[in-house]
């Protein structure tokens, strides 16, 4: 199950990503926003990003206009590690090395083609362990020193 979200300025392009998820037997839940009115990002990406860290979702896709406020809220929750791609090899390092459990887009930076396969990409790649979780743990470390964790 994936959690989808955007604002305004990722709005149509979480329309062709979530008609990709559809036709490709990916079951997902929209965060928001539900029109192209104008929203403020951190208000789509907080819930989201709590839902991966309460481990509801597993893996999050959010949307701006570049992709820049999404990643920068989405990083502030400690436990998540969302990644900004616009491109495929990217995406698939980001699994791969850094565990992200939430991609990033900018709406208007990348068109749907390329939008499709970075998706595809990330959603098919798996986290490769070894070496790489020890840097990951090293990351949960930093967050425990720099970040109140709630709870
Ligand atoms: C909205 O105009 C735009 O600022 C937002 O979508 C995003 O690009 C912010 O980083």
């Amino acid at each position: 199950m994936i959690a989808i979200g955007s604002d305004h300025g990722g709005f149509e392009l979480k329309q062709t990503v979530m008609k990709y998820l559809q036709e490709n037997g990916y079951e997902f839940r929209d965060f928001g926003c539900f029109t192209p009115d104008s929203v403020d990002y951190p208000d789509v990406a907080l819930p989201l990003a709590q839902s991966i860290v309460s481990g509801e979702f597993k893996r999050g896709i959010l949307l701006c206009g570049t992709g820049i406020g999404m990643s920068m809220v989405a990083n502030k929750i400690p436990g998540v590690r969302a990644a900004l791609c616009g491109d495929s090899y990217s995406a698939h390092m980001a699994v791969e090395h850094n565990n992200a459990n939430i991609l990033i887009l900018g709406g208007r930076v990348v068109g749907p083609g390329l939008a499709i396969s970075i998706v595809e990409t990330y959603l098919k790649a798996t986290f490769a362990e070894g070496r790489h979780r020890v840097r990951i743990d090293k990351i949960t470390k930093i967050e425990k020193e720099y970040l109140r964790v709630k709870g």
